[in-house]
């Protein structure tokens, strides 16, 4: 099979398997993250085959919805890429991509701490569907799936969470842009993914600024 065959297929699986996702976590999601990993890969020095199978794939089995569980997506990436007959090298890479892409995990001090470039094109990517009109669009649609608050002037937020406190945090939507999406600016790691955050996130602080002054009754 050559590599569009493979990510063919793999567009086909992912888009098969997520039918039934939350809407910020669906086909969509993934198909946007795609586009963004091709995107900046075109100015980065990667391997295409490694980020585009990892893009599609990150969020196969995410642990939010599957009891905290963070083996299964892993598990079911491999498996799959195993029936492709993808290399072991670029199957093994792509396996540890989407272990370490997930924002909590960098809350965490982990004592090997992994990167690579395919890594950064992939975690840009992710991150910048986190921000901007489809961040928050992303974010209320989770707030809803889980049962969330909109906002409550009575819990504030808690920016320094561990992984574990973010984990199982149950605080209102709004607070999460505070304990995370306006953090991911800062946390890029391409020229192109900065670019693109540094207008998402003057977005959003628009958006909050708003909200605010229509919460107060103001406008
Ligand atoms: P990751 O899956 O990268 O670890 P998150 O679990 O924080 O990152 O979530 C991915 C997306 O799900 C967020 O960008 C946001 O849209 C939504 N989300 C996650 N947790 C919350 C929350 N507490 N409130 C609102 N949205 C959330
Ligand atoms: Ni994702």
């Amino acid at each position: 099979m050559n590599d569009a065959e493979i990510i063919e297929k793999t567009i086909a699986y992912v888009r098969q398997e997520l039918e039934n996702a939350e809407g910020g976590h669906d086909w969509f999601h993934i198909q946007r993250v795609f586009r963004n990993t091709l995107l900046i890969a075109k100015e980065e020095n990667v391997d295409v085959l490694t980020v585009s199978l990892a893009a599609l794939l990150h969020d196969i089995a995410d642990a939010k919805f599957h009891g905290g569980n963070e083996k299964v997506g892993p598990q079911k990436a491999r498996g799959f890429l195993k029936t492709l007959g993808v290399p072991r090298g670029v199957r093994n890479h792509v396996i540890t991509i989407i272990r370490n892409v997930s924002y909590k995990n960098s809350l965490e001090n982990r004592q090997e701490k992994f990167d690579s470039p395919e890594l950064q094109v992939v975690q840009d990517a992710d991150r910048l569907d986190a921000l901007g009109a489809v961040g928050i669009a992303r974010a209320f649609s989770y707030g809803g799936y889980a049962g969330r608050k909109l906002y409550d002037p009575e819990i504030p937020p808690k920016p320094k969470m561990s992984k574990a406190e973010y984990k199982k945090n149950t605080g209102p939507t709004i607070n999460h842009f505070y304990e995370k999406l306006l953090l991911l600016r800062d946390m890029m790691h391409t020229d192109t993914g900065r670019k693109l955050a540094e207008h998402r996130h003057q977005f959003m602080l628009e958006y909050l600024e708003e909200f605010f002054r229509e919460w107060k009754g103001s406008v």
